[in-house]
């Protein structure tokens, strides 16, 4: 790559051929050309085209003739690329002078007036914003299917008793359905940021022009109204210059993959054989080259690593735009790469998690076990002293803690305790504090709103399927 001397763009089919003389070197078309990927978001590209070729007619300033050949022109370019049969050059620099010389190269000199009342600044932003939004609609899709599979597990297993962790140290029982629809609210609220990103970015910059507007009679609520667009955007400096809508998807994206994670953990977790909460099924699992008796949850490693590469695009990115000066830059090119990378990498984590959830088979047996381990109903047993005896809640944690140190010493469950050591420690304690030391009473007495009780799990799973899933 040591060679700079121009070679490729032939003076005549750059766009600014006017006032160039040479051909631009092969290294400046490697670092300039954003075809590549750009191309990505050709139909937004003619769709854009279009809705501002038929603008530009119904306000006067192009024939009609003209635009509706330009829109002929444009659709049979759409279908050349949807088929595969379409020359991109690298020496046209990009998916929007890509189309343009094709369309030139079809319908001849009418393709000259597309361009009428526009800049790429204002295109490419159209371009992009739509882009994006059709990423959004489909994020906001595949998540709410995830949420659709874990509602169904929550639902079947709502009365299922597991170990809850804090500092991943047994705290109290809780059912499995109800850890799971903890999951259901956090992907709710990805949802919601994903509506709210979504709102803020359906402004159109077209007709914002190179970056100062244009002294053609155009429509901007038009050309936004044919787009789906809200409105235009109010201030052309600002329409062509800001890519926060990019920000905002990555950074909807990257709270999204953190919350994919640590469900990715816990099922890396779960699937260890000191826990066996879950076996995933064989589909997203592999065994290993050397140990037999290996099996795997690479993909819940993967989803929990890719959390790295959508934090890193966003990060990057804002990298990228900050202490850049209004208007256009072409640093801004820098935005398509890692928001395909993102919209990529979220689609297949999310469709690894969606199948691993499907698929995964829980083992009650061994949640139960575990659930009743490490004194998890001492909260229970302090509770009850302060309800049948009217201890204040400090003292009663003291006792509490005593016969769990007591237990302890004796290698014992608190179940297992004699009312007489119980005794030993509160004189006033009888045999009606049995009843709340098995995991299934602890479970089912915790029915405050939003607590962990089946009956809760019940009604939640009901609400989650009418609030998120419209049913
Ligand atoms: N490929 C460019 C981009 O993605 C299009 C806009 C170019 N504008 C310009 N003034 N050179 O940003």
């Amino acid at each position: 790559m040591t060679d700079n001397k121009p070679k490729s763009a032939s003076k005549t089919s750059a766009m600014w051929g006017g006032r160039f003389e040479g051909g631009t070197s092969a290294i400046m078309d490697a670092i300039n050309a954003s075809v590549d990927f750009d191309r990505r978001m050709y139909a937004e590209d003619i769709t854009g085209s279009k809705a501002h070729a038929q603008m530009l007619a119904e306000a006067g300033i192009i024939a009609a003739a003209d635009a509706d050949s330009i829109c002929a022109g444009l659709d049979e370019i759409g279908k050349e690329i949807a088929a595969g049969g379409f020359e991109f050059k690298r020496e046209l620099e990009d998916i929007h002078m890509n189309v343009e010389a094709r369309l030139r190269e079809l319908i001849g000199d009418a393709a000259g007036r597309l361009h009428t009342a526009r800049s790429r600044n204002d295109q490419v932003a159209t371009d992009f914003k739509l882009w994006v939004r059709g990423a959004l609609d489909g994020l906001d899709a595949d998540v709410q299917a995830l949420q659709a599979v874990l509602i169904d597990k929550a639902d079947a297993h709502a009365d299922w008793v597991m170990p809850g962790f804090t500092h991943l140290q047994t705290a109290q029982p809780v059912t499995l359905g109800h850890h799971l629809l903890a999951y259901v609210e956090m992907l709710g609220r990805d949802r919601s940021r994903i509506v709210d990103a979504r709102r803020r970015l359906n402004e159109s910059p077209l007709g914002a022009a190179a970056l100062a507007g244009t002294s053609f009679p155009i429509d901007r609520d038009a050309t936004a109204a044919a787009l789906g667009f809200d409105r235009p955007a109010a201030n052309s400096l600002d329409a062509v210059s800001d890519r926060d809508f990019a920000m905002e998807y990555m950074a909807v994206a990257a709270i999204l993959a953190v919350h994919l994670s640590r469900l990715a953990e816990e099922l890396v977790l779960w699937c260890a054989d000191q826990f066996r909460y879950v076996r995933i099924a064989d589909a997203f699992s592999s065994g290993s080259s050397i140990m037999p008796q290996k099996r795997n949850p690479d993909a819940a490693e993967l989803v929990r690593a890719k959390a790295g590469r959508v934090i890193g695009g966003l990060a990057g990115f804002m990298v990228v735009m900050k202490g850049l000066p209004l208007a256009y830059g072409k640093d801004m090119q820098e935005d398509k790469e890692p928001v395909f990378a993102v919209a990529d990498t979220l689609a297949l984590s999310l469709a690894a998690m969606t199948g691993m959830i499907e698929g995964a088979l829980f083992n009650k047996d061994r949640m139960r076990a575990d659930a009743a381990k490490g004194f998890s109903t001492a909260t229970d047993l302090a509770d009850w002293l302060v309800r049948e005896l009217g201890m204040p809640f400090r003292d009663a944690h003291h006792a509490t803690g005593a016969l769990v140190k007591m237990a302890e010493t004796k290698g014992v469950d608190l179940d297992q305790l004699s009312l007489a050591d119980m005794r030993s420690v509160e004189k006033r304690i009888h045999d009606g504090i049995y009843t709340v030391l098995g995991v299934e009473n602890s479970v089912a007495s915790r029915v405050s709103f939003g607590g962990t009780a089946p009956a809760n799990v019940r009604s939640q799973v009901a609400s989650a399927r009418r609030r998120f899933l419209g049913t």
